[in-house]
């Protein structure tokens, strides 16, 4: 058996994540550490440990919390670390940087330190999941590769570029097996209503208006989450120590073209309903430093790891725009007050 920590397991990669190896890795015995912010949520995990019993265990910790990392660290002797764990919503960054800070560069250094003093041997592997942003914005053309340069825009993103080169550098000075992964935007069950797509699906079932930052001509590149995780999984289990591997699924979308899709999604499947009515698309307010255009290059990953998306768009986000209705019961209950507070000021009374 092999102990594997996966850090922010209870948010919507992470728990995602946690499913599908349990599944698929029979020899694993996973340890998921999660402070339980907003955004995670035990609920994402329910039912793991009556299926799985003592491969699987949950332990609350904030990963700024060295002491307690450091104790979690020697009294497991992990084969390995999965660290998904972050502050991840660039319009949070915007209002609010230091908890990116706090978390995404600090909290990553606490695992990286303990990692190298407690780590079982050599083999053991810190894997870092870090995100296309850090490369920061093409224009209408290009592609990134691994190569290109780090150039991030928004405090979120600036953290995770930084806390990507505290990884690097823990592979060259300590000699640390690192490998980091760099992910376009997912999308699937388990997504805080805060992100495009849930957040849409939550404003039209509430008839409130879908707003769309600036012209709605920016450009996301889309995979769906079990793909991210396989290649996670891929990474973890085949990629070379010191090396960055970006995954995506070649799948770009201008956010406009994405909101309408989700409309007429929505149309199919709320017809029946009595009072839906057909949302409208409100353009706001740009979101500042808004990034143009991502779009991933997973060449290297293709060949070096044997990644391949499975997932087409068309049948992830019919898939999803389903879970969110029939879900209903979990997104209402997860967003509390903090959740009601952060929409006002962000969109104030639109
Ligand atoms: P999320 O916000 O849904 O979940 C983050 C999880 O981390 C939550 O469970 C939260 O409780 C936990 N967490 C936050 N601060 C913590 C702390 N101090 N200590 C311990 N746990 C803490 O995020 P997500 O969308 O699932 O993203 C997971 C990872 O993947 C992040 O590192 C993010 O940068 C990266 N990523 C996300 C995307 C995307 O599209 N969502 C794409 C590429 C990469
Ligand atoms: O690219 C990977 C990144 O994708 C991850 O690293 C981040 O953790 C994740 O949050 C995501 O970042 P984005 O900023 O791309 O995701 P978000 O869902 O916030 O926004 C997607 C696009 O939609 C972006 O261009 C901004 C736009 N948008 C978003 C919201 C919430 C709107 O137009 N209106 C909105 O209300």
């Amino acid at each position: 058996m092999k102990k594997i920590l996966v850090t922010g397991g209870a948010g919507f990669i992470g728990s995602n994540f946690v499913r599908r190896a349990l599944k698929l890795k029979e020899d694993w015995k996973i340890v998921v550490a999660d402070a339980l912010t907003y955004a995670g949520n035990l609920e994402n995990l329910e039912g793991l440990k009556e299926q799985y019993n003592d491969r699987y265990n949950f332990v609350k910790i904030d990963i700024k919390d060295k002491d307690g990392v450091d104790e979690l660290f020697k009294k497991e002797n992990f084969d390995g670390v999965i660290h998904f764990a972050a502050e991840s919503h660039v319009d949070r960054s915007i209002s609010g940087p230091l908890a990116f800070v706090e978390t995404n560069v600090l909290g990553s250094v606490n695992l990286l330190e303990s990692a190298r003093k407690h780590f079982k041997n050599k083999e053991s592997r810190f894997l870092h999941i870090s995100t296309d942003e850090v490369y920061g914005a093409l224009g209408e053309q290009g592609f990134f590769t691994e190569e290109t340069k780090i150039d991030p825009s928004s405090p979120y993103s600036a953290s995770k570029a930084s806390s990507d080169l505290f990884v690097l550098a823990y592979h060259k000075t300590y000699g640390l097996n690192v490998v980091i992964t760099r992910c376009c935007n997912n999308y699937g069950p388990y997504q805080f209503p805060e992100k495009l797509i849930p957040f849409m699906i939550k404003r039209a079932l509430d008839k409130e208006p879908l707003p769309v930052y600036g012209d709605g001509r920016n450009v996301r590149d889309w995979i769906f989450v079990d793909d991210h995780n396989d290649g996670t999984l891929l990474a973890f289990e085949k990629g070379k120590s010191g090396e960055v591997y970006n995954l995506g699924a070649r799948c770009e979308k201008r956010n406009i073209e994405l909101v309408k899709l989700l409309i007429e999604k929505l149309k199919i499947y709320l017809k029946d309903k009595k009072d839906f009515k057909e949302p409208e698309i409100a353009f706001v307010k740009d979101r500042p430093g808004h990034d143009f255009r991502y779009a991933i290059d997973p060449s290297k990953a293709e060949r070096e790891l044997g990644f391949k998306s499975k997932v087409s768009f068309e049948e992830g986000i019919d898939y999803t725009v389903r879970w969110y209705i029939e879900n209903e019961k979990w997104w209402r209950r997860i967003i509390s007050g903090e959740y009601l507070e952060y929409v006002k000021k962000q969109y104030g009374g639109r």
